[in-house]
């Protein structure tokens, strides 16, 4: 990843481990374009990949939208075989994000429909600003959600929220996304940003490889029956405590002096 290089739909900035990465086309309230989801893809590939990132934020520009959407301009001009070739697209880059070494904290900073709750929910846990708006409005223009809404809203919410959303297509505000567990804070919009680096700060303390295992043994485990998850958590657990940060982990601990974890 390089932060200077000129994105045409996308801010990136990295500071003290947090990378920041904003979606930007203001005009149409951060819709995805194709486009946009291949920057994206791009920008979260050399996150996971450059050492100074330890942890990604992902927002959108501006006060009134995270992301509204996929860009509906271009689903509108769309058969059978691109139908489901730009399903593909965003799942591609959906999962990409959902199955990356680092945390991603989505902070949402105001609409977050269809594609853009998707993008959302595939990042692994949400903060709201007051003002979010959360839906999947798809069957509204008679579709259904493509990069994954179906799949992963039930699973996060329950079956019975998950359904409503889908089959009603109305919004929800963030006080309701908060009582259903879509999202796990509320923040007035100005401090947004600022709550979602504080937690970044926090998990930043802790050992990078243990972040990122601990991620791997949540997200694939909670796929699994609970034998299995419980097994690959054994396998897990053995394979960090191979590492030089566990061993720096424990003895600052008797040493009683903060750990200085290397990533190895
Ligand atoms: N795709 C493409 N363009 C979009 C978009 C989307 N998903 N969402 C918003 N835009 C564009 C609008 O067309 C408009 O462009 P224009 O100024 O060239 O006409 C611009 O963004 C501003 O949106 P506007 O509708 O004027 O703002 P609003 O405050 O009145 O309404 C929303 C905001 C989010 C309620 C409304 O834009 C909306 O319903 N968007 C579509 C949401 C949706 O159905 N998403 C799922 C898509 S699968």
């Amino acid at each position: 990843m390089n932060q200077a290089e000129e994105w045409k739909n996308l801010l990136v900035s990295v500071e003290d481990g947090i990378a920041i990465l904003t979606i930007h086309r203001p005009s149409k309230l951060n819709a995805l374009d194709n486009e946009t989801l291949d920057e994206l893809s791009e920008a979260f590939t050399g996150c996971f990949v450059e050492e100074e990132v330890g942890v990604i934020i992902l927002t959108g520009a501006g006060e009134k939208s995270f992301v509204a959407g996929a860009d509906i301009s271009m689903l509108a001009e769309q058969g059978v075989l691109d139908g489901r070739l730009n399903s593909h697209l965003g799942q591609d880059c959906m999962s990409l994000i959902e199955a990356g070494p680092k945390p991603v904290i989505a902070a949402v900073n105001g609409f977050a429909l269809g594609g853009g709750l998707e993008l959302a929910l595939a990042c692994d846990f949400r903060y709201a600003s007051s003002n979010a708006v959360f839906g999947l409005p798809e069957v509204g223009l008679g579709i259904i959600p493509g990069y994954g809404g179906t799949q992963r809203l039930p699973r996060l919410v329950g079956y019975g929220h998950g359904l409503e959303m889908i089959l009603t297509g109305e919004k929800i505000d963030a006080e309701e996304a908060l009582r259903i567990g879509l999202v796990n804070r509320v923040f007035p919009p100005e401090d947004l940003l600022e709550e979602a680096k504080k937690t970044a700060r926090k998990i930043l303390k802790n050992g990078p490889l243990a972040v990122s295992i601990a991620k791997e043994a949540v997200r694939r485990g909670t796929e699994m029956a609970l034998e299995d998850g419980v097994s690959l958590e054994a396998d897990l657990f053995g394979m960090i405590s191979s590492t030089e940060d566990m061993k720096e982990g424990m003895r600052a601990f008797l040493e009683k002096r903060k750990p200085e974890f290397r990533g190895e």
